[in-house]
């Protein structure tokens, strides 16, 4: 029995004022239930909308990739500026130290190597992805692309299914294959086709008529750097893009290739977050740097 001393009753009802219904932070997530949408606001920054992801999953295909030799030695050193870290199980278990507190985006689907097609995609287990506390699954979605988009696609729908039961959004992640155009006709297909299938965030590439891109696809878009640049052009591409109409970026090479990644981190992080130009961001990647 509750101790009823000196209780007091209840009285502040704040009659006459409505009751609060914010809107949501993340693009065509208000519908979601409460845990799906506490996860995407670990992703997405409440205040801006934005997320700087930082990827590392590339040698779940790639093996030891330039840049991702040594996590513990490469990567921890930049986990603390990004606002999420995208990678697999097996180097989250291994090399990133638990207490880092920042949310995941787990690699959840295997199958290959770069040194063979694409054959048979499979999903790992919901239970590893409950176990490792993941805020979202990432999911290969291969459009166009012969066998691999059926496979691909079913995966991302079972994803999508399994997310649904326990609360965990599925990013979308654009697969180009080696016949597809890299145009905004493409990337819009596959993105508005991975939105369909259930993801809540996509994961595609900039490219000219990014906006029409982001625009017609009903969940935030995320865009992957690509192929190491030039830090001023890197930069670039992250202010065209959130302009453009991009939530941010999930990017790899470009920061863990740089010669500078805890500046280059920073300064991504203020293109997409602090609305600075990528001319003002590559001076402050030059200070950080020097
Ligand atoms: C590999 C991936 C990468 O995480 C993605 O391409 C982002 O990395 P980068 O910025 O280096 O392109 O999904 O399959």
């Amino acid at each position: 029995m509750a101790d009823m001393d000196g209780f007091r009753e209840a009285s502040d009802f704040g009659i006459g004022q409505a009751a609060g219904a914010a809107a949501f932070h993340v693009k065509g997530a208000s519908s979601l239930g409460w845990g799906m949408k506490d996860r995407l606001s670990r992703i997405f920054n409440p205040a801006t909308g934005r997320t700087v992801m930082l990827a590392f999953d590339h040698g779940f295909i790639m093996g030891p990739t330039s840049g991702l030799e040594r996590i513990d030695l490469n990567i921890v050193p930049l986990v603390r500026y990004a606002d999420c870290l995208m990678c697999t199980r097996g180097i989250l278990q291994t090399s990133i130290p638990a207490n880092v507190n920042k949310p995941v985006c787990l690699r959840s689907d295997a199958g290959s190597t770069v040194l063979t097609e694409l054959n048979r995609n499979v999903l790992i287990d919901i239970e590893d992805v409950i176990r490792f506390n993941a805020s979202a699954m990432a999911v290969m979605f291969s459009a166009g692309d012969g066998e691999r988009e059926a496979v691909t696609a079913a995966n991302l729908a079972r994803a999508a299914d399994l997310g649904n039961r326990f609360g965990i959004p599925v990013m979308g992640v654009t697969a180009v294959g080696k016949q597809m155009a890299r145009d905004a006709r493409y990337f819009a297909l596959a993105s508005r086709v991975c939105a369909e299938n259930g993801a809540s965030i996509v994961k595609t590439y900039y490219c000219d008529g990014f906006e029409k891109i982001a625009a017609s696809c009903p969940v935030p878009v995320v865009i992957a750097g690509g192929k190491k640049l030039p830090e001023k052009e890197a930069l670039e591409l992250c202010y065209r893009a959130v302009n453009d109409g991009a939530a941010g970026v999930d990017m790899g090479r470009n920061v863990f290739q740089s010669d500078a990644p805890a500046a280059m981190i920073q300064a991504v992080h203020a293109v997409v977050h602090d609305g600075i130009t990528a001319e003002q961001g590559y001076e402050m990647y030059q200070e950080l740097k020097g």
